[in-house]
């Protein structure tokens, strides 16, 4: 069997992307974002989810998934990508990592966000509202947790590391 993937997890803006790609040079490895596999395969997410809906955009994301599992390394879910069932299990067989992040620090993480399901008057209200629907399955997911709240990107990448 190949090796597990260090698989990232957690709300929108909790810094799956970026602490992913240092997390991989830090240990050598490759990165995968999940979707930007779905972009590179069918263009922006935004159009995806006005043109298709969400469901289809779920679909697309499931594959993507696939596909950065299969790569191996340290790989970043889009927040909503464990409502997949099939994801849900085939991550168990991985190392999985939450990111959390406070409300505090979301805001200013959010300005001006062009994420379909943050669209709207009160982006912060919509993303606690995703966040909290979502986060018993991170929890039941995650076999480690860091939060990016506050500190240096790079300590936290080192503190993953060290687990890792
Ligand atoms: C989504 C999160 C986004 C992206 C899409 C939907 C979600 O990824 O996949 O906009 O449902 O939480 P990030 O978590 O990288 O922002």
């Amino acid at each position: 069997m190949t090796a597990p993937a260090i698989v990232l997890i957690g709300p929108m803006g909790a810094g799956k992307s970026s602490i992913g790609k240092k997390l991989a040079r830090v240990l050598g490895t490759t990165f995968t974002d999940s979707d930007a596999l779905v972009v590179r395969d069918h263009g922006p997410i935004e159009r995806l989810f006005a043109e298709h809906g969400e469901e289809r955009f779920r679909e697309l994301e499931r594959l993507a998934v696939a596909e950065a599992l299969a790569r191996g390394g340290v790989v970043a879910l889009g927040g909503g990508a464990v409502l997949h069932p099939d994801t849900r299990s085939d991550v168990a067989s991985h190392r999985v990592v939450l990111l959390t992040v406070s409300e505090q620090t979301i805001a200013s993480r959010l300005a001006g966000t062009t994420r379909p399901l943050l669209q709207g008057e009160d982006p912060v209200k919509r993303w606690r509202e995703v966040a909290e629907g979502r986060r018993e399955l991170y929890e039941q997911l995650a076999d480690a947790r860091f939060d990016t709240s506050t500190g240096r990107i790079q300590d936290i990448v080192d503190a993953i590391a060290a687990w890792a």
